[in-house]
């Protein structure tokens, strides 16, 4: 048995500790918004936060976060009107859109740690992959969520 709080709620769950976290939000909980790539760490698009710090689910057991609060795209907000969010849809970022919302936690973590990142420090912070080839809009969407975060806490 293992407990997580998932999205601030929580979840008493049959499964073993060393579980991959990624198998518990999809298969077990059902929450399909953060998707399996490549299993091994590489890809980042089952990037989820635990706590503010972007993780990369495949590579976590649920043991290791069990009592920690971790936050999947759909928790992301009630409205799916996050700052990150509102700038993806204005910049269209997404094309195929499966590495997707491993981007956005990725970008809502890296605004987390720095409201006004430069493009070299986007280029450090997001090291998630995109097979379309979004870079360039990921990183204008970054810096126009962070002037609208900016904004909000002025
Ligand atoms: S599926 Fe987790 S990093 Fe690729
Ligand atoms: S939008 Fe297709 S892989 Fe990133």
């Amino acid at each position: 048995m293992t407990e997580l709080s998932i999205n601030g709620q929580q979840h008493r769950l049959e499964l073993e500790p060393e579980t991959p976290l990624l198998w518990a939000i999809r298969d077990t909980v059902g929450l399909t918004g953060t998707k399996f790539g490549c299993g091994i760490q590489q890809c980042g698009t089952c990037t989820v936060l635990i706590g503010k710090r972007s993780v990369r689910s495949c590579g976590i057991t649920v043991g290791e976060v069990a009592g920690k609060e971790i936050t999947t795209i759909e928790g992301l907000s009630g409205d799916s009107r996050h700052p990150v969010q509102l700038a993806w849809v204005e910049e269209q970022v997404p094309q195929c859109g499966y590495c997707q919302s491993g981007q956005i936690m990725a970008a809502v973590s890296l605004l987390e740690r720095n409201p006004n990142p430069t493009d070299k420090e986007i280029d450090r912070g997001m090291l998630n992959l995109c097979r379309c080839g979004t870079y360039p809009r990921i990183k204008k969407a970054i810096r126009r969520a962070g002037q609208m975060m900016e904004k909000q806490n002025a």
